[in-house]
């Protein structure tokens, strides 16, 4: 009967056979998910055959010919890990130790009493997203105090699903106001301060991502205050240390700012857009503590959590940001490229606005210029967005965000040209 059945399939019209093997499959319930919102779209821009067609979706960075780049001082770095011939044996759970104190460093500062203290863990995540899903765990395993976790509006796409998937539940507060383009200080204030006791808040450190918008260092410390009274858990998603303003200090400062303040707060580090070492995943996750022994205690239990995941971090990116950031040669030079990164993006946002009033364009394209960061949140809506891309080929996210790394000299007026054609 079997082998009957089996013959009847073989001799069967394809799409019998494929609603056969459906039918039969152990996955026939599982839908065609959506393509990611970011992700997704350098998908459908590698599709697009348009010479003229530009990538403003993911953010990643390109230089003024619009091509990849890679750092100089990766470069020499890579050079120098691969002349020392070193093994590949594992790395510890928690990561390369050199790029784990550096990381620590570069987020704390040299003179930090909690670094300086050792009060801290910092274990290496696989770039910003992993080291997030790491603190998310944690918190779902460690919060005494509810698995809420309060999200700027808007705030990254990836952080929903990375803290939905761990198990906690997402709620918002005001961020950005629409019809400024701008912060919605009072609103987010507003909302912070009805938030309920012990509640977990993400916090863009700098450069947040999508709206380009940052509070001052006046706002921030009002917020600082707030979430103190508040007694709310902080955790600061840095991704984009050096990128908002150019140097590293100025955008760490609210992290600093707020662990001086006595709030002992967690922290993701990514190193994908300031050292360029987007694919080389290389990340970090830090919780600050009451003193080095309750450190010792979360790291042991960090190191739990990371075993059954992945069970310990890759090598080469980490041995590159190490090699970067303790060699006082390469991390000079690196400086020096992170702020021509920043840079460039402000000269491109900048030629941005003069190229779309040359266009004629009457509307108010300041906050261009005002928001810092990859990022600007245009104020383009979803139909202006759609039309840029079926019409001059220029990807974007659905929400308006233009990755302004992805502008270029030769490319700013087309751009310009598209997107007044769109608005006027
Ligand atoms: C982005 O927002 O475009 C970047 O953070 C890349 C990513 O993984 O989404």
């Amino acid at each position: 009967m079997a082998l009957l059945h089996t013959r009847r399939l073989l001799a069967a019209p394809r799409f019998f056979t494929a609603a056969a093997n459906r039918a039969s499959s152990w996955w026939s319930h599982v839908e065609m998910g959506p393509p990611d919102p970011i992700l997704g779209v350098t998908e459908a821009y590698k599709r697009d055959s348009n010479p003229k067609k530009m990538n403003l979706g993911v953010g990643a960075y390109r230089d003024d010919n619009g091509k990849p780049y890679v750092l100089s001082c990766v470069r020499k770095a890579e050079a120098m890990i691969a002349s020392k011939k070193m093994d590949k044996e594992y790395l510890p759970i928690g990561g390369l130790a050199d790029f784990t104190r550096a990381s620590a460093e570069l987020a704390l500062g040299e003179n930090s009493e909690a670094f300086k203290s050792g009060r801290y863990v910092t274990v290496q995540g696989i770039s910003g997203t992993g080291s997030l899903r790491i603190g998310a765990n944690f918190l779902h395993r460690f919060s005494r105090t509810g698995r809420d976790v309060y999200l700027p509006k808007p705030s990254w796409g990836n952080h929903t699903p990375i803290f939905r998937d761990a198990g906690l539940q997402l709620q918002s507060y005001r961020y950005y106001d629409p019809n400024t383009c701008s912060l919605d200080f009072s609103g987010a204030m507003d909302d912070i301060a009805r938030i309920p006791e012990k509640s977990i808040i993400l916090l863009h450190a700098c450069a947040h991502n999508p709206t380009g918008v940052d509070p001052r260092q006046e706002q921030w410390k009002e917020l600082a205050a707030t979430v103190k009274k508040r007694k709310l858990l902080v955790y600061f998603d840095m991704a984009y240390q050096g990128f908002a303003s150019g140097d590293i200090n100025r955008d760490a400062w609210a992290v600093r700012h707020f662990i001086e303040q006595g709030i002992n707060v967690l922290l993701s580090q990514s190193y994908a857009k300031n050292m360029g070492l987007y694919g080389e995943r290389a990340g970090a996750f830090t919780v600050i503590c009451s003193d080095a022994e309750e450190a010792k205690r979360v790291e042991s239990q960090l190191k739990i959590l990371i075993r059954p995941m992945y069970s310990n971090p890759p090598l080469n990116g980490a041995r590159i940001a190490a090699a970067i950031l303790n060699t006082p040669e390469l991390r000079q030079e690196w400086l020096v490229e992170v702020k021509g990164m920043a840079d460039r993006i402000i000269g491109m946002r900048t030629q941005l606005v003069a190229n779309l009033k040359k266009e004629g364009s009457s509307h108010n394209w300041q906050h261009i210029t005002d928001q810092i960061g990859m990022f600007c949140f245009t104020g383009l809506k979803p139909d202006q967005v759609d039309r840029l891309t079926k019409e001059f080929s220029i990807y974007m996210t659905k929400d308006g965000r233009i990755s302004v790394a992805g502008v270029t000299s030769g490319n700013v007026g087309y751009l310009a040209h598209a997107i007044h054609q769109v608005t006027k």
